[in-house]
This record gives structure tokens, C-alpha cells and sequence, in this order.
């Protein structure tokens, strides 16, 4: 398959990443041409690490690099896209002026998929006149390791797309799980308000956020203690979910939590940042 990503971060680079491994020709778009080299050298550098460890071979590092192409413009790096996934910062003003290009500017046979973490896909599907074709691609970081991607229908996702979708996943060594279009589907919605949780036992001084994340650790053989997955996954994006889940579904149990919106009014933003739960620096 011709494929096509739409933003070089760490999710649309991870994502590109198993795309060309699979066997895809991939095209990756971003605006910023650096941004695009520095995702092409994470790339070399994580499939170096599978041969260093025997995983593939050098071959194999130098064929997947080989099927993926950078590219600064939409629309020349969709022209011959079969599928695009959306992988750009979670705003949804900013997905639906992708979608609305993605919709002049990619074959009318190609479906477009979101990797959104939290916005309506049958929301980013009405920016288009495809709708049918338009459905949630949902990867979890780091994506060369992580198993699952959450399949998402919006209101007018078809099934054809659903399959083709479905078997892409399969093909990349992944599991698909069919969800309905709901806010945080079914991974934000029950991830986020955990971690929230843990920032409240924070906040209210009932323990330290290294209790917190051994408590879950040990005890609940998470790989991973909320707050340092918080601070992994970046505590802006945590807080943009909470919101969602508050005012899509209305109830006080999804309250973002005042030390989180104070986090990140402060910068402290995790791992990318240098400074959240913990220190990076
Ligand atoms: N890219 C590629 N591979 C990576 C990687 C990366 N960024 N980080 C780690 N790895 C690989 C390592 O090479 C190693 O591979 P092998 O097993 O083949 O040796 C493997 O992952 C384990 O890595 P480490 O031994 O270094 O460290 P670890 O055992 O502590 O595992 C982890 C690291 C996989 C990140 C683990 O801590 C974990 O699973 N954490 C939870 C991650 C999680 O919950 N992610 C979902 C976040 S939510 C999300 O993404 C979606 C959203 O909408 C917010």
C-alpha cells in the first residue's frame, strides 16, 4: 500500500516507522523540514537497536529506510496515498483544515485516518465529503513496541473502510479493537481519569508522586507509575484529554485536576519539557 503520514513527531514517526518496517511505502509530511530529518535519524537509530539485538538485519534497517520518503508539501505527499493517518497536534480546528486538504488533495479512493487521542472522529469526518472513508487510527507510544491500535468508527464509517483498516493493523503485527466514536474511546477514557486520580493523591498530600507510581508499579504490575506515564505522554496533552472527557460527558468525575492545570500553566509540561512529576534535565 501507498501510504501517507501527516506530521513528524513522535507518534507520526513511530507510526511511519512500522508502516515502512511492514513493507509500505510511506511518505511522511511535515511543514518543518527538520523535524522531518530529526524523525528519519529516531527511525535508523530504533530499527539499529533491532539489529544490533538480531530482530532484523541490516538489510532490513536499510529496505525499511528506503520505502520511506519526506516530504514538506500535503499536497504532493498524498497525490498517491491509498491511506493517510493524521498524526498532527491534538486541536481539533487545526485536524479539520487538515482534513479539509487531505480531502482536495488526496485520490478520491484513498481513506483518511486520525490518530487522534481524544477528538470526535465523526467531527474531523464532517470537515470532509468522505465521511464514509474517514476513521480513527488510534497507535500508543512508543508505537514499535506497543501492541494495540484502537480502530474508531465515526457515524458514517463504512465497513469497507473499517476492514481495509483492520487488516492494515493486522498486517503491522498489532492488534485492532473495534470502538465507537466516543470521547477518549475507550483508552483515554479509562487511562486519563486514573492518572488524574494519581495527580489529586499528589495534590491532596497523600503521597509522593514516587509512592503514587510504586503503589502501581508493585502493586498493580503496571510497566509504568501514572505519573511518570503522565509525564511520558506529556502533561498538556493529559490535561487537553481530561477536557475533552469533562465536557463531552459532562460529569465531575472527569475534572482535570487543579495541580495538573497548574503544571502546565508553569511549563512543566514531562519528559519534553525537562520537568514534570520528575526531573529530566
Ligand atoms: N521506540 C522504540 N522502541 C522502544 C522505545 C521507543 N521509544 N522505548 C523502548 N523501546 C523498546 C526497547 O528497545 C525494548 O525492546 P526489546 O524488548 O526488544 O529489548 C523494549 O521497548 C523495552 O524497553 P526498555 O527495556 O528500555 O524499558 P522498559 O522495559 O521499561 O519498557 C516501555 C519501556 C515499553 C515504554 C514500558 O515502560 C511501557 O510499556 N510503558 C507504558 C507505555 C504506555 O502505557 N504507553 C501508552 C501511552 S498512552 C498513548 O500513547 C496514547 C494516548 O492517547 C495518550
Amino acid at each position: 500500500m501507498n501510504l501517507s503520514v501527516i506530521g513528524a513527531g513522535t507518534m507520526g514517526n513511530g507510526i511511519a516507522h512500522v508502516f515502512a518496517q511492514a513493507g509500505h511505502d510511506v511518505t511522511l509530511v511535515d511543514l518543518d523540514h527538520d523535524r522531518l530529518g530529526a524523525a528519519r535519524a529516531t527511525i535508523d537509530k530504533n530499527l539499529g537497536r533491532m539489529v544490533a539485538k538480531e530482530r532484523i538485519t541490516a538489510e532490513d534497517q536499510a529496505a525499511t529506510l528506503d520505502r520511506l520518503k519526506a516530504e514538506t508539501d500535503l499536497v504532493k505527499g498524498v497525490a498517491n496515498a491509498d491511506l493517510v493517518v493524521e498524526a498532527a497536534t491534538e486541536n481539533a480546528e487545526l485536524k479539520a483544515r487538515i482534513f479539509d486538504q487531505l480531502d482536495d488533495a488526496a485520490p478520491p479512493t484513498a481513506i483518511l485516518a486520525s490518530n487522534t487521542s481524544s477528538i470526535s472522529i465523526t467531527q474531523i469526518a464532517a470537515a470532509t465529503d468522505r465521511p464514509e472513508q474517514v476513521i480513527g487510527m488510534h497507535f500508543f507510544n512508543p508505537v514499535p513496541v506497543m501492541k494495540l491500535v484502537e480502530v474508531v468508527r465515526g457515524l458514517a464509517t463504512s465497513d469497507e473502510t473499517y476492514e481495509t483498516v483492520q487488516t492494515l493493523a493486522e498486517s503491522l503485527g498489532k492488534t485492532p479493537v473495534e470502538v465507537n466514536d466516543a470521547a477518549g474511546f475507550v483508552s483515554n477514557r479509562v487511562l486519563m481519569p486514573m492518572i488524574n486520580e494519581a495527580i489529586f493523591c499528589v495534590q491532596e498530600g497523600v503521597a509522593t508522586p514516587e509512592a503514587v507510581d510504586t503503589v502501581m508499579k508493585l502493586g498493580m504490575a503496571h510497566p509504568m507509575g501514572p505519573l511518570t506515564l503522565a509525564d511520558f505522554i506529556g502533561l498538556d496533552v493529559c490535561l487537553s484529554i481530561m477536557e475533552v472527557l469533562h465536557r463531552e460527558l459532562g460529569e465531575d468525575k472527569y475534572r482535570p485536576c487543579p495541580l495538573l492545570r497548574k503544571m502546565v500553566t508553569a511549563g512543566r509540561l514531562g519528559r519534553k519539557s525537562g520537568r514534570g512529576f520528575y526531573d529530566y534535565a
